[in-house]
Order: structure tokens, then C-alpha cells, then sequence
């Protein structure tokens, strides 16, 4: 069991307690990532992981941004359990009024209001300091008249002038902020200067030890995680980050590395957070899925290869002792460890006991259809690994509603000319089937599905990956579209490359078709811009 704070502690922590609270902006920061759009029951999913695992602050979405997102922030609010639900706003009356309606159901809510400060930034309303000053106050004691936990921050903090920084920060103490955050919006500052900085304005600003001073920053250059240790070490206390370090461009810090890091080398950093790491490796796992952003396979603490030995010289030093070159247990982030691959032979209760261990607890319905998916693949594949399992239950999801299922295809392909795609599809109900050639098998399938289901869509991704070693290995693949500013991603997973192409983009192709009748046709695309206070 996570020790979580209570609500007194979350928001009013003094620099010197050795807790550093945990703030999750994966459905905020990371969702704004081009792309990386989630469907709302994925959302909730998330935000349910992550409470789970003992994130302190949930940031939940742009309240203002689209009637989703503030759908989104409400349902995760009403169904929050511990964590306290943080929604965005920017400087302005509207902004707040519905980020705290959104925020309203929650145990614990926040508002987490924010203006650029930088000169660059100023320069965008053009607004003078003075003016802008008078807004901070204006907005911070607004939001402080609708919640009692409202986070103010600085946007390009690390960029703006010193002593700016520290008026606008005592302004925002003053009119009631109880967490001031430091962004680091483009990701500009090193270690030294990040611990060097909140140090000085603890020390420098009147009131600072009220509050609880956060650090939010860009990877942009690669030290997004030794930054945002350098700030714990210069006295912040909340560290805002991501699942798998999504976010815009280079990303955010990566929840997994600063938790890990706190853990492993508390030695030299006497910090803890509440986050029960074992619960680590499913979430990366399911925001990799929901997102569409693969996590690279050598990335710190969840890629595929954090905790693989290959070289003969790791093998012999981890066969004789596992700290030769482990420096953490696989455990302590989730890996079930070397467990034994299932087979055509595992019953149901092997089934169901692998995918416990891989953080998956599922009722029997679903238990039903994932058996009959690892049934098919035990059929075809000798051996079914853990990394199988997880490639499963990343697919097949919604497949019964699905307007467009894929029923059967026949391809032709070789070196004597174009390949040849003929693809049978039930389209609401009905058979239809088209043949079409193309540059490869990949192109004239997808060629076939669009005189099928004509469409418009742009792929903006196409990705494949083995999922285990071998020539039967299942391939996952990912295809991402766009259209009338709508973009959806689909995920498959299946021995043949090609069959996981053709679902992967039918996949995609039917949550474009779910999300436009939603919610209208870009209907929920954000028009606004941060410019727009
Ligand atoms: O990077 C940034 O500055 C932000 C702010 C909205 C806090 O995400
Ligand atoms: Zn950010």
C-alpha cells in the first residue's frame, strides 16, 4: 500500500518534508502531443491507473479546450479515489469558471492556471509587466475564491528575467496560489541552474515557504529528468511528468525515470515519492497503446530492452550474480521476471493467471474473447511469450461495434510486378470486396479498404514492430490518420504483417468514423491557442 498524502499535505508541504508529490500530466501535457489524442474511455482508464499507483495530482485535461476535455476532467473527477484532480486553465475569468465546474466533483480538486512571463512570451498579448502582474493577481485570487488548492505557473519560467520572476511569483502567493510551479516550457535549463533557481527563489521570494514550489520540464535537450531531480535537490516538491515521457515535441520528464531514480539512488537523494512502482510497466504499456507513441526500445526503466542482457560477457555476470549488471529488480517495476510461455495446452486459469501477473485483472466476459484470441495465436505460434500477451490485450478492443471488420484477404506479391490485394469486408453489415494493386502488399491493401470504405483520411503513421524474436513472431502495428482535423490511431497485432496492416488501419478507420459521430465533424479539435488569454 502507497502512503498518499492527505489533502492538507498536498497542498501545503514545506520544502524541508522528504516527500516529493507526484503530479501526472499525461492526459494534459502528454495528450496535447500531436497524435497522441485518446479516446475518453481511455482517458478514464489512465487516469484510474494512475490513481491506482499512487499519483499525488492527476492533471486531467484543458477544461476550456473542447467539450471532450471537459467531459473528460468531470467523469475523472466524480470517479477519482485519492488522487487529486487538476484541471488546466489559462489567465483569464472563462478559463477558470470551467476548469473548476470541471474540477467540482472531485474529493480533492485543483486549478492549475497559468500566463507566460518570458519577454517572448509577454510579447504575445502584449501585455506590459505591469499589466501582466495585475492579471496574475486578478486570476489567482479568482481561482482561489473557487477552490482552496489552485497551482499558478510561470510559463518559460527558466527564460523569464530574474526579478520579474520573483515579483510575479510573491504576486501569486499573495492572491492565494498554494503550489507555485517553474516550467521549463522549452526545455532550456541543465541541472545546476534547475536546483540553483528554485534554491534562490525560495530563498528570495517573501511567503515561499508557504507553499509548495514544483518542477515541470521539457526534454528537449535531454535533461528533462536531471532537472527535475536538481530542482527536488534546490527544495521543490512536486515534480510534474508523464507516462513514458509523452508530451509535445521532445516530451516531459518521464514519471517512471524520476520515481526510479528516487528509489534506486536514495542514497544520495533521501526523497520519496508515494508511487507503488511495480505498477509501472502496465501503464507504460496501455498509454503506449492509447496514444499511438511506441515506447522506443532502449528507454530507461520500460523499454523492451531496460532489463535484457544480450552480450555473452552481461549473461555470464548476471548468471552468477544478478547485480553485476542490475542495478534494480525487474519486479520492482512490474516485469513478472523470467516466467514460462504459455502454449496451445494452457487452460483458461493459465490464461488468467499470466495476465494478473502482467497487471491485467479482467472479468470473465472478457476473459472469454481474450482466450479465444490466445487460442488462435497458440495455434499458429509454438510459443506464447509475456510480450504476446500484452500485444493481445492492445488489440481487439471494440471489434464488435466496429462499423468496417475486416473478413478475409488474398495477396499476390513477388518481384515480377505490383502486388495484388483483394480484401472481403462487412461494412455495417454488409459484404463488400475490392481488389486493388499497389506498390507492395501494404499499399494495395490499403489501396483495396479505401475503394471499400472511401475516405479522405491522411496516414500520418505507419509503424511496425516485432513482438518477440523469430520468424513467427507477431508483428503489432500501428497506423495513424487524420481527417477534418480528427485523428485517430489504430493498433493490430498477428503473425501475418499484412493482415496486422490491413486491421490496424480498418482499426483507425472505424474510431474516426466513432469519434466524428460523437462529437461532430471537428467538432473536437482546439482551436484555442495559449496567446488567447
Ligand atoms: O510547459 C509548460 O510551460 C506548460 C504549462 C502550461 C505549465 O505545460
Ligand atoms: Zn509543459
Amino acid at each position: 500500500m502507497h502512503d498518499r498524502l492527505s489533502k492538507k499535505d498536498t497542498t501545503m508541504t514545506s520544502q524541508d518534508n522528504d516527500r516529493v508529490l507526484i503530479f501526472d500530466t499525461t492526459l494534459r501535457d502528454g495528450e496535447q502531443s500531436p497524435g497522441a489524442t485518446m479516446t475518453h474511455e481511455e482517458k478514464l482508464e489512465i487516469a484510474e491507473l494512475l490513481d491506482d499507483m499512487g499519483v499525488d495530482i492527476i492533471e486531467a485535461g484543458f477544461p476550456i479546450a473542447s467539450e471532450g476535455d471537459f467531459r473528460a476532467v468531470s467523469e475523472i473527477a466524480e470517479r477519482s479515489k485519492a488522487s487529486t484532480i487538476c484541471g488546466l486553465a489559462r489567465a483569464n475569468f472563462k478559463d477558470i469558471d470551467r476548469c473548476a465546474e470541471a474540477v467540482r466533483k472531485a474529493a480533492r480538486p485543483r486549478i492549475h492556471t497559468f500566463i507566460g512571463t518570458s519577454p517572448l512570451h509577454r510579447a504575445i498579448p502584449n501585455l506590459t509587466q505591469d499589466e501582466m502582474a495585475q492579471k496574475i493577481h486578478d486570476t489567482v485570487s479568482h481561482a482561489r475564491n473557487l477552490v482552496d488548492d489552485v497551482q499558478w505557473s510561470p510559463m518559460d519560467a527558466t527564460r523569464t528575467e530574474w526579478d520579474y520572476l520573483c515579483r510575479v511569483i510573491e504576486i501569486a502567493i499573495k492572491a492565494g496560489t498554494t503550489t507555485i510551479n517553474i516550467p521549463d516550457t522549452v526545455g532550456y535549463t541543465a541541472p545546476m541552474e534547475s536546483a540553483d533557481l528554485i534554491k534562490r527563489l525560495i530563498a528570495t521570494v517573501p511567503g515561499a515557504d508557504d507553499v509548495i514550489f514544483a518542477t515541470h520540464c521539457h526534454n528537449d535537450l535531454g535533461m528533462a529528468t536531471a532537472n527535475s531531480l536538481a530542482a527536488v535537490a534546490g527544495g521543490a516538491r512536486q515534480i510534474e511528468c508523464t507516462i513514458n515521457g509523452l508530451g509535445e515535441r521532445a516530451g516531459n520528464t518521464a514519471l517512471e525515470e524520476v520515481v526510479m531514480a528516487l528509489k534506486v539512488r536514495n542514497d544520495i537523494m533521501p526523497w520519496s515519492t508515494g508511487i507503488d512502482t511495480r505498477k509501472i510497466m502496465h501503464i507504460s504499456h496501455r498509454v503506449a497503446t492509447v496514444s499511438g507513441f511506441a515506447v522506443q526500445f532502449n528507454k530507461a526503466i520500460v523499454g523492451k530492452n531496460a532489463f535484457a542482457h544480450e552480450s555473452g560477457i552481461h549473461q555470464d555476470g548476471m548468471l552468477k550474480n544478478k547485480e553485476t549488471f542490475e542495478i534494480m529488480r525487474p519486479e520492482d517495476v512490474g516485469l513478472a521476471g523470467t516466467s514460462l510461455p504459455l502454449g496451445k495446452h494452457s487452460g483458461r486459469a493459465a490464461l488468467r493467471d499470466k495476465l494478473s501477473q502482467l497487471g491485467y485483472e479482467i472479468g470473465d466476459n472478457q476473459l472469454k474473447d481474450v482466450f479465444v484470441r490466445f487460442k488462435d495465436l497458440a495455434d499458429r505460434k509454438k510459443e506464447v511469450f509475456d510480450d504476446d500477451i500484452i500485444a493481445l490485450m492492445r488489440v481487439g478492443e471494440d471489434a464488435e461495434n466496429d462499423i468496417l471488420q475486416l473478413v478475409s484477404m488474398k495477396l499476390t506479391c513477388g518481384t515480377g510486378g505490383p502486388a495484388e490485394a483483394t480484401v472481403e469486408m462487412e461494412v455495417d453489415g454488409k459484404d463488400v470486396s475490392a481488389t486493388s494493386q499497389g506498390d507492395g502488399p501494404v499499399d494495395a491493401t490499403f489501396k483495396a479498404i479505401r475503394k471499400i470504405h472511401p475516405n479522405t483520411a491522411r496516414l500520418q503513421l505507419y509503424q511496425v514492430n516485432a513482438v518477440t524474436a523469430g520468424t513467427d513472431a507477431q508483428a503489432t502495428v500501428s497506423v495513424r490518420l487524420e481527417a477534418d482535423g480528427n485523428i485517430a490511431t489504430g493498433e493490430s497485432a498477428n503473425t501475418d504483417t499484412v493482415v496486422a496492416s490491413a486491421k490496424a488501419y480498418i482499426h483507425a478507420l472505424n474510431r474516426l468514423i466513432v469519434r466524428r459521430e460523437k462529437i461532430g465533424e471537428g467538432a473536437d479539435t482546439r482551436e484555442i491557442s495559449y496567446k488567447d488569454i
